[in-house]
């Protein structure tokens, strides 16, 4: 029972010393490790800006959490530095993260805004996009020496849009209908995916790409250094016992070599720990947080990522693919699609609209189709996979907005598994008759 004269919460914190290094990106490191090759490389394409040459242009890739933001903001500042002490002239735009501009008009907007003084920042709206784009080269062309704009995930930058931002943008000078002659423009532009680069027009990826720098991802003994150099501020002095940084480093490299992913796996480690009342952080804490780490990843893709008629479809794709009977094809999917928007009081929409879905599913990396050939009696027909863990799935549905949507038979399971206390289930095995049974789904 709890009394009113009792407060559950803690005053103290015995695990962490501060949260904010574990945080997404609110806290930029000191050191920068395993870089090496790829400052060297950063600096040899920019060393030309050091000394008031003309720019290049800079692409860097690779996937997500292996430093590529975090090493630019580093060159940035030591560029400024360098260029300062020599009294060269150079402006630096950025980085601007596009993701943040859903629209062309507010990316520009945004950039001019970064030349004026806050009474004649542009508004909202207002303006052509065409006009604003006018008026950031005036801006750059009366700063007049070099301009380097950094635009960071620029996969975001809407399609329609994207010649203007990374090719009209830094050919300026050379165009004859841009306002811009005495200055020079170089663009460095990042994206960690691969498909909207092979997705370029040739002009456009040869225009940005003049210099490309490639971060690949870490090793397990890279992410150690990179992991400890952060628990060491995070984490009060002793409490990690000497397995965890090895595990999370190790359980990283394993799956993406992203360094986002291994701090919050040091976080929910700490939490566990925490939530124990345990005074030190275990193996065994560590180990569950790998487990539940990437159940999380999915359920903040719930949240973030996946509007409610694409969220059904993953769903119902993840059942069809756990239903032993059954591939996972689109009719199979789209008669559990529509059970699933029934018990939501969703409104389902065709099985064309269907097929919408899962194509834009799996242009953001959640579903993969193949395609199996009829042969004889024609026509084609496409068996879906997800790209994760069919039961990570299912686990993060539970904990998830969607939950309702689970067949009932999902639930009675989970209560089977419930009993021995596991909150997680199992796939069923395709051998054991009476699992085949209680896993279709209506
Ligand atoms: N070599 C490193 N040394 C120290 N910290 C690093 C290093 N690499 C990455 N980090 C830290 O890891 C986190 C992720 O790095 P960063 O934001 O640069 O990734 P990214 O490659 O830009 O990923 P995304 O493509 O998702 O934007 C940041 O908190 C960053 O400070
Ligand atoms: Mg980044």
């Amino acid at each position: 029972m709890a009394q009113i004269d009792e407060n559950p919460f803690d005053d103290t914190d015995e695990i962490f010393e501060t949260k904010r290094p574990l945080k997404k990106d609110s806290f930029n490191p000191e050191t920068i490790f395993h870089r090496d090759e790829e400052i060297n490389f950063y600096v040899n394409a920019l060393q030309d800006v050091a000394v008031g040459h003309e720019p290049n242009n800079v692409f860097v890739y690779g996937p997500t959490g292996v430093g590529k933001t975090e090493v630019t903001r580093w060159v940035r500042d030591k560029l400024l530095e360098k260029a300062d002490d020599q009294d060269v002239p150079l402006e630096i735009l950025g980085p601007v993260n596009c993701r943040n501009y859903k629209s062309s008009y507010r990316l520009v907007s945004r950039l001019v805004n970064e030349f004026r003084e806050s009474k004649d920042e542009l508004p909202n709206s207002g303006y052509s996009t065409d006009t604003v784009f006018d008026f950031l080269y005036e801006e750059i062309e009366q700063v007049g020496g070099n301009v380097l704009i950094i635009l960071d995930e620029i996969d975001n930058i809407p399609p329609d849009a994207r010649n203007d931002f990374l090719y009209d943008l830094p050919r300026a000078e050379a165009s004859e209908n841009a306002a811009i002659d005495q200055a020079c423009i170089g663009l460095i532009g990042i994206s960690n995916d691969l498909k909207f680069v092979d997705s370029l027009e040739p002009k456009v990826k040869s225009t940005l790409g003049e210099r490309e720098i490639k971060f690949g991802p870490y090793d397990a003994n890279e992410l150690r250094d990179i992991l400890g150099y952060y628990a060491d501020i995070a984490f009060h002095d002793g409490v990690l016992t000497g397995d965890v940084i090895p595990l999370a480093a190790a359980f990283t490299a394993q799956e993406r070599g992203d360094v986002r992913q291994g701090l919050k796996i040091l976080e929910k480690a700490g939490e566990y720990a925490r939530m124990g009342d345990s005074d030190m952080v275990t193996e065994e804490h560590t180990r569950r947080a790998t487990e539940t780490i990437e159940t999380d990843e999915i359920l903040e893709s719930f949240e973030n990522d996946l509007t409610r008629q694409q969220a059904l479809t993953y769903v119902a794709t993840t059942l069809a693919i756990i239903e032993p009977d059954h591939d996972a094809r689109t009719k199979r999917i789209y008669s559990l699609y529509t059970s699933l928007a029934d018990s939501v009081g969703s409104e389902s929409r065709s099985e064309r609209k269907l097929y919408e879905f899962l194509d834009q599913l799996s242009m953001q990396g959640f579903v993969r189709s193949e395609d199996h050939n009829q042969g004889r009696r024609g026509g084609r027909r496409f068996i879906y996979e997800v790209t994760d863990d069919p039961v990570d799935i299912i686990n993060a549905v539970v904990k998830s907005d969607y939950s309702e949507a689970l067949p009932n038979n999902v639930w009675d399971i989970l209560k089977l598994y419930k009993e021995d206390e596991a909150t997680e289930f199992e796939a069923p095995d395709p051998d054991n008759d009476s699992q085949r049974q209680i896993w279709q789904f209506t």
